[in-house]
C-alpha cells in the first residue's frame, strides 16, 4: 500500500499525524505493509514560493506532482485553506484540480452518528443516523463553465453553467446503486435533485436514475427534492439509507449531514475514482485559529483513514485492508464515548491524546 500524504495548512498536518499513528498501529495488528510519502502542497507553500494572494499566479500543485500522485494507491489529505489567500485560488488550484485531474467522480460521505457523540437533533441516536451520500464530484455547477462580461458595470453579466453529462451522471448513479446493494440497510436509494425547477439538468438525472435503476430490481428507487431532503434530514434522518445527488446540492446537504453526525470534528469523506487514485479527507477545513494548539479533534481525519483502508480494500479485493478499515472504525466507536465533546478545545483530551486512545483501542480490539 503506497499512500501519498498531503498535510496541507493550519491544523491539517496535526490531524493527519494522528491518522498516521493509527495507521501504524493497525498495520502491525492486522499485518500489512505500507509506505507513506509526504507532499508539501499548501497555501503556505503557494505564498512562500511567490504566489499572489489575490489572484492565481502560479500552480498550487505542480503538474509533475500530479503525475507523481498517479503512482500511489491512495492520497490522504489534511486540509488546504489559508486566511490570507482569496477565495477560489486554493480550492480550484488544489482540491478541485485533483478531483478533476484524477477523475475522482464520486464523493462518498457517510453520515453516521457514533456512540455518545452529542447530536443536535432531539431524540435521535446512533440507530437513527446512519446513511451515506454519493455526491457527483466532477461536474454540475463545479464544471467551471461560464464567465463574466462587462464586469463592474451596471450591465455586468455573470453565468456559471451547471454542466451535466449523461456519462458523468450515469456513473455516479451506478456507483450509488452498487453501494446501496452492498450496504446492510433498507436497500433504498434516494435521488436528491430539483426536477421541478431544473427541468433540463435534473430531468437528465431523473431519466438516468430510472433507466439504470431497472438493472437493480432489488433496490427501492426513491426521490426527494433537495429542499425537502433538508427538512427530512432534521425530522426523520432514520428514513435514509443511500443518497445520490449532484455536486452542488451534495456539497450543501453533506454539511447539514456533518452537523447531525456531531460536527466537523467527526465527518470524513472520500473522493473516489474506482479505477484510479482516490483521496480521503476530513470534511472540515484548516481551522487556522487552532493551529499548533493541540486542541483540534482528529476523529474526522482518523475516520478518513478508516475509509481509505476500507475503500482501498473493497476496491482491490484486499480483505486485510478492508478489515483494517473496519478495525479503525470500531476503535473510533470505542473512543468517542470517552470524550467530553467533539468540539476543538473541549474534548477533555489533547489532539494527540485522542489519537492515543484510538491507537489503544485498535491494539485491544478483536
Ligand atoms: C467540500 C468543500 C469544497 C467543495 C470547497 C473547499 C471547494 O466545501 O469538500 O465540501 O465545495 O467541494
Ligand atoms: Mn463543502
Amino acid at each position: 500500500m503506497k499512500i501519498a500524504v498531503i498535510g496541507g495548512d493550519g491544523t491539517g498536518p496535526e490531524v493527519v499525524a494522528e491518522g498516521l499513528k493509527v495507521l501504524k498501529a493497525v498495520a502491525e495488528k492486522v499485518g500489512f505493509e505500507y509506505t507513506t510519502q509526504e507532499f508539501d502542497v499548501s497555501g503556505d507553500r503557494y505564498l512562500s514560493t511567490g504566489g499572489d494572494a489575490s489572484a492565481a499566479s502560479i500552480p498550487v500543485i505542480h503538474p509533475e506532482e500530479i503525475e507523481q500522485l498517479k503512482g500511489f494507491d491512495a492520497i490522504y489529505l489534511g486540509a488546504v485553506g489559508h486566511p490570507d489567500i482569496a477565495p477560489g485560488i486554493l480550492e480550484k488550484g488544489l482540491l478541485l484540480k485533483l478531483r478533476f485531474e484524477l477523475d475522482q467522480y464520486v464523493n462518498l460521505r457517510p453520515v453516521k452518528l457514533y456512540p455518545n457523540v452529542p447530536c443536535p437533533l432531539a431524540g435521535k441516536g446512533p440507530e437513527d443516523i446512519d446513511f451515506v451520500v454519493i455526491r457527483e464530484n466532477t461536474e454540475g455547477l463545479y464544471s467551471g463553465m461560464g464567465g463574466v462580461q462587462y464586469k463592474g458595470t451596471p450591465h455586468e453579466v455573470a453565468t456559471q453553467i451547471m454542466c451535466n453529462t449523461r456519462m458523468g451522471v450515469e456513473r455516479a448513479i451506478r456507483y450509488a446503486f452498487e453501494l446501496c446493494r452492498r450496504r446492510d440497510d433498507k436497500k433504498r436509494l434516494t435521488l436528491v435533485a430539483k426536477t421541478n425547477v431544473l427541468t433540463s439538468a435534473h430531468d437528465l438525472w431523473w431519466r438516468a436514475f430510472n433507466e439504470v435503476g431497472q438493472e437493480y430490481p432489488d433496490i427501492d428507487k426513491d426521490y426527494n427534492h433537495v429542499d425537502a431532503c433538508c427538512m427530512w434530514f432534521v425530522k426523520n434522518p432514520e428514513y435514509y439509507d443511500t443518497i445520490v445527488v449532484c455536486n452542488m446540492f451534495g456539497d450543501i446537504i453533506t454539511d447539514l449531514g456533518a452537523m447531525i453526525q456531531g460536527g466537523m470534528g467527526v465527518a470524513a469523506g472520500g473522493n473516489i475514482n474506482p479505477a484510479g487514485v482516490s483521496m480521503f479527507e476530513p470534511i472540515g477545513g484548516s481551522a487556522p485559529k487552532y493551529t499548533g494548539q493541540k486542541k483540534i479533534n482528529p476523529i474526522a481525519a482518523i475516520a478518513a483513514l478508516a475509509m481509505l483502508l476500507r475503500e482501498s480494500g473493497a476496491n482491490s479485493g484486499d480483505e486485510k485492508l478492508r478489515q483494517a478499515g473496519e478495525r479503525v472504525e470500531n476503535a473510533i466507536m470505542a473512543t468517542t464515548p470517552k470524550m467530553q465533546s467533539m468540539s476543538a478545545g473541549r474534548m477533555g483530551f489533547s489532539t494527540g491524546e485522542v489519537g492515543d486512545l484510538v491507537v489503544e483501542a485498535v491494539a485491544k480490539g478483536d
